[in-house]
């Protein structure tokens, strides 16, 4: 091997080593530096002969060649390392699943109200909302049930000034809509050519000093009224069923009047229903309070009970809504947390 091949040798060894680019720029300089192996070389041949310069010039050209190819080779190879190294510290993982922002849903007694008005929207059932904070008339005495009734003991509530109370049933409601509804229609009433037919559902909050696992001081109502000219305790039951299968989803579901008092209604019912299939089977539930309109309830709508007659209900979409999801703790719905909450969406 000549000098020059051996020097060529050297240079990659050396610039193999670097393992940074200074080391790598150290090293370049003692080859291609001013006072490099190669420089010193070129240096040399000024006292040589022409013939001799030109032989030995291009030698050391080829060899300085060379050795600039190994040392950009070795500069390319370490900026590759650093550049891979980098990556590799900031790696993203790219398969990591995002954190979405959630989309946030409606409360399952929500859902339930939307069922139920949609239900009896398709029957032709109008929705009408009132005010929670009631008047003793409306909330007892115009549904028939005044001041010294027993009835008004079961209906214990928060009394608030001026002889207000926070409403304990959405029955206020039938007395409300009727006269709203008898307002509109005046002017046909006194020409002799009647009024449309009453037929509201009223949904809402309630409240009463209840509490355990199954009554909140909190609840829902939804008040169903149906006044014409021959509304009779048959087009409640056939209503009532209707409804009771199409938000159950089940046909073969089984409904029981059973007498009941309320001064409100005469004859009056609680509805119960059972299930032929599914856990409850078997069982008879409370869902409904209802009957015909009692004649002094017409009366307080403005209208006359010898030509005004319909059925009412009321019913609780809490209890719906844990026959239908299957709850047992009437509690969760409003204790807000959203790792149950978030199971009805
Ligand atoms: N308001 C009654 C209650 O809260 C339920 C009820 C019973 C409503 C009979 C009605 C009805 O409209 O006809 O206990």
């Amino acid at each position: 091997m000549n000098e020059l091949d051996s020097l060529i040798e050297q240079a990659r060894a050396s610039f193999a080593k670097a393992q940074t680019p200074a080391d790598l720029e150290n090293a370049k300089a003692l080859y291609l530096g001013k006072s490099g192996r190669i420089t010193e070389l070129m240096k040399g041949m000024a006292a040589l002969s022409v013939e001799e310069k030109k032989r030995l010039g291009a030698a050391v050209n080829v060899a300085k060649q060379a050795i600039e190819a190994a040392l950009n080779a070795q500069r390319q190879a370490l900026a590759d390392a650093e550049l891979a190294l980098q990556l590799k510290a900031e790696a993203l993982d790219v398969s990591l699943p995002g954190r979405a922002l959630s989309q946030g849903g409606l409360h399952p007694v929500s859902l339930t109200l939307e069922r139920i008005e949609e239900i009896f929207g398709s029957m032709g059932f109008e929705v009408a909302q009132g005010p929670e904070i009631e008047t003793d008339w409306f909330n007892f005495t115009a549904l028939n049930t005044p001041q010294d009734h027993p009835a008004r003991s079961m209906h214990d509530t928060f009394y608030v000034e001026g002889g207000h109370l926070l409403r304990t049933h959405t029955s206020p409601m039938q007395i409300r809509h009727a006269v709203q509804h008898v307002k509109r229609h005046r002017a046909s009433l006194d020409a002799g050519l009647g009024m449309p037919e009453i037929r509201v559902i009223a949904p809402g909050r309630t409240y009463r000093v209840d509490s355990d696992a199954t009554h909140s001081p909190m609840f829902h109502q939804c008040e169903g009224l149906w006044i014409g000219q021959n509304v009779s305790f048959k087009d409640l039951k056939v209503v009532f069923t209707d409804f009771c299968r199409s938000f159950f989803e089940s046909e073969d579901l089984v409904l029981r009047f059973r007498p009941s008092f309320f001064p409100f209604t005469e004859p009056s019912a609680e509805i119960d229903i059972q299930f032929q299939t599914g856990p409850l089977a078997g069982r008879w539930l409370e869902v409904a309070g209802a009957g015909q309109v009692h004649p002094n309830v017409v009366r307080n709508m403005g209208l006359d009970p010898e030509h005004s007659i319909g059925f009412a209900f009321g019913m609780g979409p809490d209890r719906l809504t844990m026959l239908r999801y299957g709850v047992n703790d009437l509690r969760l719905f409003f204790d807000g947390d959203i790792r149950f909450l978030s199971q009805f969406q």
